[in-house]
């Protein structure tokens, strides 16, 4: 009998989870916009539903543009994909869409609130071009949907 060969499909994914700038202060940051469930709370619940569907996840967030960077070069050595909200970062970093583009994961950008009924700034994202797609709108919805897409690109077959 040849030995069973572990292949990237039968290791549990693993995935990063990246909030940008000024997420630290959900819950008390303009909760008619975003809501009042804390970062943590968001966290929470990622984790629940990243075991609920197998998968390993790690949680950053920052406030600066190059650790976020630096975040998605590293996960370029063990991740299998990336979900991001960019924050205001969406709208300007083209260093953070050049990073996202350099490590080629699959990625899946998130927001809480719809960003095209905001003001005109919030409405062109430069790093939606460089990701699979993007789910704008739901809250902390986002995110769990943004996890489920992730997964369905990287293992379509369930
Ligand atoms: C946000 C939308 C951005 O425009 C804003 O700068 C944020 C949060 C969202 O999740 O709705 O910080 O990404």
């Amino acid at each position: 009998m040849t030995p069973e060969r572990e292949t990237n499909q039968d290791r549990q994914p693993r995935l990063l989870a990246l909030h940008g700038p000024n997420l630290n202060l959900l819950g008390q940051r303009e909760p008619h916009i975003y809501g009042t469930l804390t970062l943590a709370g968001i966290d929470i619940m990622l984790q629940r539903e990243a075991a609920d569907l197998g998968i390993e996840l790690r949680i950053v967030q920052s406030n600066h543009e190059g650790v976020l960077i630096d975040r998605i070069h590293g996960a370029g050595e063990w991740a299998s994909g990336i979900l991001i909200n960019a924050g205001a970062y969406t709208h300007t970093s083209y260093a953070l869409r050049d990073a996202i583009a350099a490590v080629g994961l699959p990625t899946v950008e998130v927001h809480l609130s719809n960003i095209y009924a905001r003001e005109e700034f919030r409405r062109h994202s430069v790093i939606a071009p460089v990701c699979k797609g993007q789910i704008s709108g739901f809250g902390p919805m986002s995110y769990l949907l943004g996890l489920r897409a992730l997964l369905y690109i990287i293992r379509p077959e369930g």
